[in-house]
């Protein structure tokens, strides 16, 4: 497979020095390209230094011996310990628990840059999204990409900033994957499982007033229905006591070419986290995103 690949990469690498821009494709050769992308999006259980050479610029976490045993079940996972003191101290103990976490070491399909959480610890209003990515696995910093900056104006609309909320994802290390370069994955349900232990931790610490889950797979992991987003959103679930919003990935409005329904939909979310948080909702702010003239 890897020698079918490097040799069409040669060939279009050869036509593009020859000033080729496009190249056509029989239906036959599109099919093998789908089947490439379904294979090269899946998981790839990686093994120390070839795996991290393949994969700049963070490398993958190594199993932590060479004959890693099969990740634990997430009820025989340990339960990571915060201690006491005040949240920015209790989180701090988290996030130092987690740059050691084993069962996600062991995993191996994780790579290896701890990306934990940002924010006030103190916050009243939690959000969780899926797992880092290229940019945020760069710079150690939950949704600082594309989807980041969407989420920023989600926020500012809402009259709130980064700084004043906690923002957290399920997976905490980017989802590995063969050749990858800035390309991401969903993580799994088993990279969900080990990582969820760390989310109930941090939201015992916080206890927000609620909590938004961003997109079906912080629901999923969350709550662990197997419905689709558009199922989920616009009511009230609860976690451990603490109500959830699932509302659409900031990613999802970046992919819907500006549609005004998918941004009011996730807006009437926000207007509802708002009312659940006390925040003042001025008319404006009501209006946003609904059709002209309605
Ligand atoms: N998408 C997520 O779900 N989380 C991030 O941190 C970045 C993008």
């Amino acid at each position: 497979m890897t020698q079918g690949i490097d040799a069409f990469l040669d060939f279009l690498k050869a036509e593009r020095a020859r000033g080729v821009t496009h190249v056509a494709l029989d239906d036959e050769a599109r099919a093998a390209l789908r089947a490439l992308h379904k294979k090269l999006r899946q998981p790839a259980p990686v093994r120390g230094r070839s795996a991290a050479a393949a994969s700049p610029p963070a490398p993958v976490q190594a199993p932590a011996q060479a004959a890693a045993p099969a990740p634990a079940p997430a009820d025989e996972i340990p339960a990571p310990d915060p201690g006491t003191g005040d949240n920015a101290e209790r989180i701090a103990r988290l996030r130092a628990q987690a740059e050691q976490w084993q069962p996600a070491r062991r995993l191996g399909t994780l790579r290896d840059t701890l990306v934990f959480s940002t924010g006030d610890p103190a916050a009243r209003l939690v959000l969780i999204g899926e797992a880092p990515g290229y940019e945020e696995e760069k710079r150690g910093e939950p949704f600082t990409g594309p989807a980041g900056r969407k989420l920023d104006d989600i926020l500012k609309a809402m009259g709130l900033e980064r700084g004043g909320v906690y923002i957290t994802n399920i997976v905490k290390n980017r989802p590995a994957m063969p050749r990858q370069a800035t390309n991401n994955r969903k993580p799994t349900p088993e990279e969900m499982a080990v990582w969820l232990p760390f989310v109930r931790a941090e939201l015992d610490v916080l206890r927000p007033a609620c909590i938004v889950a961003l997109g079906v797979t912080a629901a999923e992991g969350l709550l662990g229905t197997g419905k689709g987003i558009g199922a989920m959103r616009g009511c009230w679930h609860e976690f451990n006591g603490i109500p959830v919003r699932a509302t659409y990935h900031p990613s999802y409005l970046l992919r819907s070419q500006g549609r005004l329904e998918p941004k009011r939909q996730l807006w009437e979310d926000m207007l509802a986290v708002m009312e659940r948080l006390d925040m003042p909702v001025s008319e404006k702010q009501r209006g946003y995103f609904l059709p002209r003239g309605s």
